[in-house]
Order: C-alpha cells, then structure tokens, then sequence
C-alpha cells in the first residue's frame, strides 16, 4: 500500500530535499524578502520569518540543497484538493534557471501519482510573469484569478495540473 503522505527526505537528480534548520530560516526569511513577488507584496523578512519557523502539521516544508549549499524552499500543503497545493516555492537567485524549479515541481507530481493524487495546485501573483510562464510551461493551466489573496490590490491565479 502506498502511503499519502510526502517523504521526509528527497534525492533529485541535482538537489536534496531535507527539514528546514532552525538556523535557516531567518536567512531564507531576508533572501525571500528581497525577491519578487514578496518585495512587490510588501511582505517583510519578520513576516516571513515567523511563517518558517511556525509550527505546521498540515504542510511539509523542505529546504532544497544543492551540493549542501542552500537553494531554495519548497512547502506542500496536504492535503488539500485531491493532491497537494504548493503554497511556497522560491528558487535562491544564484540557483535560478538551472532547471531545480523544474525538478522540484516533477518530484511534487511523481509523489502525487505514486498515492493516487489527481492534481498539483499552486497559486502565482498576477504581475509575477516569470513564474507564471514557469508553471504554465510546466503544464499548469488557470483556474481562476483572487484578487486580495495575499495583499490589497493584487490578484493571485489559482493553477492547477490535472494528473488524469
Ligand atoms: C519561479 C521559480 C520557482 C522557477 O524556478 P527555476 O529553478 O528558476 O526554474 P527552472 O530553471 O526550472 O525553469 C526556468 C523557467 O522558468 C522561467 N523563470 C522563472 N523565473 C526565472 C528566473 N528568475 N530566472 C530564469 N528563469 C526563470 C524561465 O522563463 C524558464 O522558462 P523557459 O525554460 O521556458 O525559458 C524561481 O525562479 C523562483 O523562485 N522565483 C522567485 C520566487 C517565485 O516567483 N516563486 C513562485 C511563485 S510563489
């Protein structure tokens, strides 16, 4: 029987997923902070901070590392709609556009299918354009727009990949 639930630790092919330390996440915190969208969503390094190190057992959060060096942070929320929804994923500027968003969103998919989930969810800020190619590239198709989702006077598209 296949279990659904998300492993505690992942090997990719060039990154592996593991807890986040307690001594990373004010640093994940600042790096977020300074990146789109948070800048443009005027969302502080305190808030993002204390959103880290919070208690959570409905989300599993993974800090990605690459040669040991941190890259990134993926967090799944499941479940959810029939799968999982990926309510964080931020790629660290220096490891961008070497595929690791790709690879981590396969590794969502693969252990989405393996426990018999129909759909990856994700939202993406309406003005964040790159990340909006990235998951539509990635099979992603709209489902809808929220506007004042995360902040006043912007919308969030709801994404979803159908796994049928
Ligand atoms: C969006 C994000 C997760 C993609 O991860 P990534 O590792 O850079 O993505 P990949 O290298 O696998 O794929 C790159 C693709 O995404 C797009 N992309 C998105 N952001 C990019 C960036 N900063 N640099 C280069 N390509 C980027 C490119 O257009 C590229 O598409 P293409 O291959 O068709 O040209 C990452 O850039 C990131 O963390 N961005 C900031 C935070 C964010 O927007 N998170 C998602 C919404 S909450």
């Amino acid at each position: 029987m296949t279990s659904a639930t998300f492993p505690a630790t992942a090997d990719l092919s060039t990154a592996q997923l593991r807890a986040v330390a307690t001594g990373e996440q004010r640093s994940l915190a600042e790096a977020l902070a300074a990146m789109q969208p948070w800048t443009t969503l005027d969302i502080s390094a305190d808030e993002l901070a204390q959103y880290l190190s919070s208690e959570d057992g409905g989300a599993q959060r993974y800090a990605v590392a690459v040669d040991g060096a941190l890259a990134g942070i993926v967090s799944l929320r499941f479940p959810w709609l029939k799968g999982p929804y990926i309510e964080l994923l931020a790629v660290l500027p220096t490891h961008q556009g070497h595929g690791l968003g790709t690879e981590i969103l396969s590794f969502v998919e693969a252990e989405t299918r393996r426990f018999g989930g129909r759909n990856v969810w994700v939202c993406a800020s309406g003005f964040n354009d790159r990340a909006q190619h990235f998951y539509r590239r990635c099979g992603f198709v709209e489902v809808g727009s929220v506007p004042d989702l995360v902040a006043d006077g912007f919308s969030e598209t709801l994404l979803r990949k159908p796994l049928t």
